[in-house]
This record gives C-alpha cells, structure tokens and sequence, in this order.
C-alpha cells in the first residue's frame, strides 16, 4: 500500500509506478465494497475544499459524493463567489483555508497556480485540472482500461487531437510509468509541450515503454488497444474555435480511422465530448466505446486518492 498520507497530487509523474498501481488496487477494493454495499467511512469527519475557477460536472460531483461515501464532506467554492475572484492572494487563501480543511482540490489556470496553492497550503492539495494537466481524470482511465483489458503494462493508447493540453499530457505521463505504449497523432502547432515530452520520452526509455508522436492519424492508430480523443478547444480557448476546428478535422476518430486499431480497441474520452468534432457518435455511442465506465471510475479512483492522501491524519511533511 503506498504511502501517499499528507502529500500532494499535482501531476502524475510526480508518482512513482507503484504509488499509481497501489492507488488502482485502492481504487477496485472501494469499488468492490460500494458495489457489495459494505462501505466504510475511513474519512469520518474530514472535509475537502474545493476551488473551481473553472466550470465542471464530474469533477465536482464526483468529488462530493466520493466525499460523503467516505463518511466526510466537500465544499465548493468558486472563484467568483469567494475572495479569490477579487484577487486575495494565494498565500493568503491556502493557509486560511488550511486551518479550516483537511484537503483542497483545485481547478484552475496556469498550473503554478496549483504549485502555489501546494506550497503554501498545510494540508494535501489536489489538481483537479490546469491548462497542461489532469491527473484525477488519468487515474480513472488507467481504472478503466485495466478492468476491459486486464493489465496495463503491454498495451498501446493512441491520442488523437490537441496534443498541447492537459488530457494529452497527463495520459503521457501515466501511461509511461504504468508502462504502456503512447502514440499521439496531432497537426503540427498542437505538440505536447517539449519538455513534458522530452522527460517522458527518457522514463520511457528507463520503463521498456515508447512515446511516439507522428502528424499521420493512420501511423498512430495502427494496432491500437486504447483509442483516446479530448474536446479540440479546452476550456478557456473558445476564441480558437474556427481555427481549431479546421486545424484538427484530420484526426477526428470515426469508424475509417478505427479500422487500423486492433479488433477489440476500447474508445475513452473524459467527456464532454462533441459528437461530429473530435469523434463521430457511431464511435463515442458504440460498442467499443467505455466513456460511461470512464466517468463513474472517477468516483472510484478518487475516493482510493482521497483515502490514501487524507487518512492518518493527512498532515503534509516537509
Ligand atoms: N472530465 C472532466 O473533468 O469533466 P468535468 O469538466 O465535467 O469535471
Ligand atoms: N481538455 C479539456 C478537458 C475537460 C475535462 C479542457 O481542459 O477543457
């Protein structure tokens, strides 16, 4: 069982392979016990912060409920409607808000926004999504694929789409240290960032594992167990839109792409998703596809995250 009580979770690189699998086995016995209704309140009395500058569904809701499963409670807090949307600094906020919670969950911006928050923060901060990464929504992938597939480590995911951003980024980074195959197909301009890139790519060759990248979606899809696509514009870019959606039609994820993955790929997406942008609904409604698995294994994923980071007093050490 790793030992993640009073640390942060800000990416999932900063994880080693077998805090991640620990944090999966964590995740199956709290599914086993929800399912069996034999539920524990482990977090009895434990509150979690939440901070969304950002809009979501299942992250907030999952959070909540993943919360009140465990015995414990959520708070949501937007930017808009505390202190932080009229500018009171970070310090200011994360040690107020320490003396009051036991976790924080923070979806935002910039992702020095959630080092800050770590950093001044006494108490376990979780990434619930930046621009460049989210790592809640790659643990529950990892759940997913590992319930269709039956192991992880051998595998190969293709990723289709803006390469550039925070899905792309974290599925890199957890794949190569679960070690499973990646290979993005993006247009040229919409690269993961090079040095998310560039350390992945020497894990990987550390991990027996490949990162690969190539503009050509056929190159990518070929062989594929895992199919993965994300919105083409994030939150925050809506101003790109006509841009984007020219730029990324290549590699929209329809049945003439999937003929190339192997027979019995499964489709994810972290949703919401666009039927006819990034994937045809004869894909994302069809019989390869996992994405309503994918999003209540956020539930699951987090409360084994939530158990593992707040438990034993959760208090952080240096
Ligand atoms: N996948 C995901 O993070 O969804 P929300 O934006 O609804 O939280
Ligand atoms: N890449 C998407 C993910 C949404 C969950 C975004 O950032 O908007």
């Amino acid at each position: 069982k790793p030992k993640l009580s009073g640390k942060d979770f800000l990416t999932l690189s900063q994880l080693s392979k077998a805090e991640i699998l620990g944090l999966l086995d964590e995740a199956v016995a709290l599914k086993k016990q929800t399912n069996e209704g034999t539920r524990k309140p482990h977090l009895k009395g434990k509150v979690l912060g939440m901070i969304f500058e950002k809009s979501s569904t299942r992250t907030r809701v999952s959070f909540e409920v993943g919360m009140l499963q465990l015995g414990g409670e959520a708070i949501f807090l937007s930017s808009n409607d505390s202190q932080i949307g009229r500018g009171e600094s970070i310090f200011d906020t994360a040690n107020v808000l320490s003396r009051y919670v036991d976790g924080l969950m923070i979806r935002t911006f910039s992702h020095d926004i959630v080092e800050s928050y770590a950093q001044h923060a006494t108490v376990p901060v979780i990434n619930g999504l930046t621009d460049t990464h989210h790592p809640t929504q790659v643990l529950a992938d990892l759940l997913t694929i590992y319930e269709h597939k039956g192991k992880l480590s051998g595998l190969k995911l293709a990723f289709f789409g803006d390469g550039n951003n925070n899905m792309c980024h974290s599925l890199i980074e957890g794949a190569v240290k679960v070690g499973m195959d990646i290979a993005i197909s993006c247009p040229a301009g919409y690269e993961p960032n090079q040095e998310i890139l560039q350390q992945m790519k020497q894990a990987a060759e550390q991990n027996r594992t490949n990162v690969e990248y190539s503009e050509d979606p056929f190159d990518v899809v070929t062989n594929a167990d895992i199919v993965v696509t994300d919105v083409w514009s994030s939150m925050g870019q809506e101003a790109e839109n006509d841009q984007r959606n020219k730029a990324f039609t290549p590699y929209q994820v329809n049945e003439n792409l999937c003929k190339n993955a192997k027979s019995d790929f499964i489709f994810l997406h972290c949703l919401p998703a666009h039927r006819g942008e990034e994937v045809t609904a004869d894909i994302i409604d069809g019989s390869h596809s996992v994405v309503f698995d994918e999003a209540e294994n956020r539930l699951h994923a987090q409360k084994a995250l939530l158990k593992l980071l707040l438990e034993d007093g959760g208090i952080k050490h240096g």
